[in-house]
């Protein structure tokens, strides 16, 4: 006789037999593959993470002096509820979108886990706004981009923005494949820093961007994860204001992971334009209950040391002043790596943690297997995993494949 448990169990073992395998990702993948070469000279490209001259990726001075703040000071870790920490999302609107937009009728924010989050949310709140609409991604982009969109139910289309060989933008192609977005579809925008490209668009550039999303009512999603990590706060942050200021509605999701080192605590925001402050409310409340149904409430702690900083002055500006070393390293080893080859020159005008080595797939896993250099599938590298000790090995060892 069949017991009725084991009949339960094996129907429940089929009900995911639809789900296909997974591979790893394979960016997170790369963390796990260099932890586990024992080479001595291995040099880490490959996730995108500040670091230090030592290879070391520190917590910020600012954020240990908040945390210590916490420690002495906080004295409850009770609910929040679903729009997170307010002060924080408040005082990070000053820095984002600078003092004022930030208190404008129209735009309304929540704290979210990670800019991940932010994308995610605003990619839900499209879905429940504008049902049909599709979200207009340029490549190369983040390879987590398309999924968090398709997940939410949105439509993703390819546009053509990089071409890795000229080591170009390529606007004219942009705007020809936006021609055939449709009014009401979406645009994600690399707000500064573009990863994994590091190319800038200029102002004329931002420009015709702006008047394609004016003339075809394309809703802007900016992404805005390296605020700081380019030419500097207001100077990264200005198309963002920029579109906002242009265009009727707009999304701006905002990660602290990498301009506040606080990668694993998982602290972002969304803001989002409406096109009058009546729709506002309805905005506000249907980030919430999608907030709500999807994580309930983030996770605050990273949120409070930001909020902590941004409170008080002293380290307001320590911790401005330790971004602006941050910047520094990054732009130095740019004209290090440019001038190191002329097959390279191009990194010194970009900005940001990345750029794209003009180098196919079998010259990155021949550079990880002989060289112990680690990078990203798409020849993607980490400028800050560069350092004065390693540059020499690694140009040695690109060289050939340039
Ligand atoms: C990266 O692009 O390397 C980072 O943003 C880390 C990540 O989550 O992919």
């Amino acid at each position: 006789m069949t017991d009725l448990a084991s009949v339960d169990r094996r129907a429940a073992l089929d009900g995911f037999g639809a789900l296909a395998p997974q591979a790893p990702d394979a960016l997170l993948g790369l963390i796990a593959l260099y932890r586990d070469d024992s080479r001595a000279e291995k040099i880490d490209l490959g996730v995108g993470v500040f670091r230090d001259d030592a290879g070391l990726t520190p917590v910020m001075r600012a954020v240990k002096a908040a945390e210590a703040i916490l420690l002495r000071e906080q004295e409850s870790k009770s609910y929040l509820g679903p729009e997170g920490d307010i002060g924080y999302a408040e005082l990070l609107a000053d820095v984002a979108l600078g003092r004022e937009l930030a208190r404008s009728p129209r735009i309304v924010g929540v704290q979210t886990p990670g800019g991940t989050g932010a994308l995610r949310l605003g990619a839900e709140l499209l879905r429940r706004a504008l049902p049909g609409a599709s979200i207009w991604i340029g490549s190369p982009t983040w390879p987590n981009h398309a999924p968090i969109f398709q997940e939410a139910g949105l439509q993703a289309r390819a546009h053509r923005f990089y071409d890795v060989a000229s080591a170009q933008i390529d606007l004219a192609a942009m705007l020809e494949d936006l021609e055939a977005a449709a009014e009401g579809d979406v645009l994600l925008l690399h707000g500064c820093c573009h990863n994994p490209t590091g190319a800038s668009l200029s102002t004329e550039q931002w420009q015709s961007i702006t008047d394609v999303c004016a003339v075809k009512g394309i809703i802007p999603f900016i992404d805005l994860a390296y605020q700081g990590l380019g030419d500097g706060l207001d100077e990264d942050a200005w198309a963002s204001r920029a579109l906002f200021e242009a265009l009727p509605n707009a999304l701006l999701a905002y990660s602290c992971d990498k301009n506040f080192g606080l990668y694993r605590e998982r602290v972002g925001a969304l803001w989002v334009q409406s096109a009058c402050a009546e729709q506002s409310e309805p905005v506000r409340g249907n980030m919430l209950a999608l907030a709500r149904s999807i994580w309930s409430m983030p996770p605050d702690h990273g949120a409070a040391i930001v909020r902590t900083i941004l409170e008080r002055d002293d380290l307001r500006n320590d911790w401005m002043a330790e971004l602006a070393e941050m910047r520094n390293r990054i732009n130095m080893l740019r004209q290090m790596v440019a001038q190191s080859h002329p097959g390279l020159a191009f990194i010194g005008a970009q900005r940001g943690m990345f750029a794209m080595l003009p180098i196919d797939k079998n010259a990155v896993t021949s550079l990880r297997a002989e060289q112990g250099i680690y990078m990203a599938g798409n020849g993607r590298i980490n400028i800050a995993g560069l350092s004065k000790q390693n540059m020499s090995n690694f140009v040695a060892g690109l060289a050939p494949h340039l």
